[in-house]
């Protein structure tokens, strides 16, 4: 079976990211060229999903927007004569289909899932937290479909991070069956590291069954009073049905302003056009060894 659709969860706050997101959406926030959330969807595009649910509040519309046409400047474009301009702002509505649910109140990453449950109905589905940037390799989500669909389990995926890190992430017990690839025993929420099970820290990139939403629909508020997506995952694992695959790749977290940074100055080094210029601006930044 074929996994179509992905969901995006974009109505959180971006407090990490104040003042920058007191009216933009952290997820417009650029990069390089292009708004964060582009390059997500970019990653599961390249997957083959071709349906994209965004479960947003009533004050980012902006984000489906950017997926939309914009007919008054592509009318500008035109008759500038910016063809390859045009092409670039025309594409963006092309890539997938968007559907937006409306998740009314903050209630947590598991109460963003669920809000899309009837949308999702019962196929086998993609979730992926735009925070996370994954580049350099195949797309993320596409080396947890593959394991997904072989095993027909659901899987999540994680990284290895520093143990003074794991407080920031949900974080596995787990056993390690093939190179990268692990049964999950179980998890903890944003631990102490003195608590953590391990290091290894799911990073906003899952593949689901539509047996979460039954989990989701039964859980009580669980850490910081929200529906956690990671207690229903817990339950899965408990029965044992869920998996874990170490991403490949470089990775970005872009609400933490450092991996922000550097996302925008790898992409710009990339660009032919200013590579060199660039570089020597920040040489002149730094100061004099
Ligand atoms: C959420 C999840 C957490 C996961 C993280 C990845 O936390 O609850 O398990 O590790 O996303 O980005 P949040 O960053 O929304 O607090």
């Amino acid at each position: 079976m074929k996994i179509r659709k992905v969901v995006i969860p974009v109505a959180g706050w971006g407090t990490r990211s104040l003042p920058a997101t007191k009216n933009v959406p952290k997820e417009m926030l650029p990069v390089y060229k292009k708004p964060t959330v582009q390059y997500v969807v970019e990653e599961a595009m390249q997957t083959g999903i071709t349906d994209v649910v965004f479960v947003n509040n009533q004050n980012k519309r902006i984000i489906e927007d950017h997926f939309d046409y914009n007919l008054a400047l592509e009318a500008v474009l035109e008759r500038m004569g910016n063809k390859e301009m045009l092409q670039e702002v025309r594409k963006v509505a092309q890539m997938v289909n968007i559907i937006t649910v409306r998740q009314k109140e903050q209630l947590g990453l598991g109460h963003a899932v669920l809000c899309a449950k009837e949308v999702i109905k019962d196929e086998p589905f993609a979730v992926m937290v735009g925070d996370d940037l994954l580049f350099d390799h195949e797309p993320g989500i596409k080396q947890l479909m593959e394991v997904a669909l072989t095993e027909n389990m659901p899987v999540v995926g994680v990284v290895d991070v520093p143990r003074e890190k794991v407080s920031r992430y949900g974080i596995l017990q787990a056993e390690e069956f093939a190179p990268d690839m692990y049964r999950v025993r179980g998890m903890m929420e944003k631990p102490r590291p003195e608590d953590a099970p391990s290091t290894l820290a799911m990073v906003g990139r899952y593949v689901l069954t539509p047996e979460i939403f039954t989990h989701l629909e039964n859980l009580a508020p669980g850490k910081g009073g929200e529906i956690q997506l990671t207690d229903a995952l817990q339950l899965l694992a408990k029965e044992n049905r869920l998996l874990a695959v170490k991403l490949k790749g470089r990775r970005f977290d872009t609400g933490d302003w450092v991996d922000y940074l550097s996302a925008n100055i790898y992409f710009a080094l990339q660009d032919k056009a200013l590579r060199s210029e660039l570089i020597e601006n920040l040489r002149s930044l730094l100061p004099a060894s």
